[in-house]
């Protein structure tokens, strides 16, 4: 099982689903009389977004974006490159970004410059994982779900090189799977 790799649950699926809703109230208040663009990061922000839309009531676009910071490791080379842009014009549009996690905050950096660049008219970030001492830029996300420490975690979207992302939580990794040494390896 994908769980027996977890060393330790950082953030459980009713602290994600509390987190959500508590976040999409906030957004809904603030976004009430726009009509936002709702974009999420590939591939990590699915199901975050997906938990943080059932309680967006207000109209919205939904848009997706997918570009590479990490390549497949557990440490930012700050190389950061759109892979797939979006579909419709932002020029005077409210963007609503959705990430998994900042922590060095080049990714987000990168995009917002990008989006204010082709005329976006506001652009925030909704987060469910801030890790603040990873930083490299500043940064601060409007709307932040939790606060964690400067560890590497996986789940809920989060991966190690691709895997992981399908856990219902986050959960920090035993230390032997970076050592080379797969679940089947482990366990048999
Ligand atoms: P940043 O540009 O360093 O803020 O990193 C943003 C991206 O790096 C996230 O969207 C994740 O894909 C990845 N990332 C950062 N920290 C972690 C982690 O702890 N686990 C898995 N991926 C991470």
């Amino acid at each position: 099982m994908l769980e027996n790799d977890i060393e330790r649950v950082l953030v459980s699926q009713q602290e994600i689903e509390a987190v959500a809703e508590k976040l999409g109230k906030l957004i809904t208040k603030d976004y009430q009389d726009k009509t936002p663009i709702f974009l999420g990061i590939l591939k990590g922000c699915l199901p975050f977004m997906a938990e943080l839309m059932k309680h967006l009531d207000i109209y919205m676009d939904v848009e997706l974006m997918a570009v590479q910071s990490y390549h497949g490791g557990i440490e930012s080379t700050g190389d950061v490159k759109i892979t797939r842009d979006m579909d419709i014009p932002v020029k005077d549009r409210d963007i609503i970004i959705a990430e998994d996690i900042v922590d060095t905050a080049r990714t987000i950096n990168v995009i917002k410059n990008l989006l204010l660049h082709r005329g976006a008219k506001s652009v925030e970030v909704v987060t469910l994982l801030d890790k603040p001492e990873g930083r490299i830029k500043s940064f601060d996300p409007k709307y932040i779900g939790v606060t964690i420490p400067p560890e590497f975690v996986v789940g809920f979207g989060l991966d190690y090189e691709e895997k992981y992302r399908n856990l219902p939580f986050v959960g920090i990794l035993k230390p032997d799977i970076y050592e080379g040494l797969s679940e089947e390896e482990n366990h048999g």
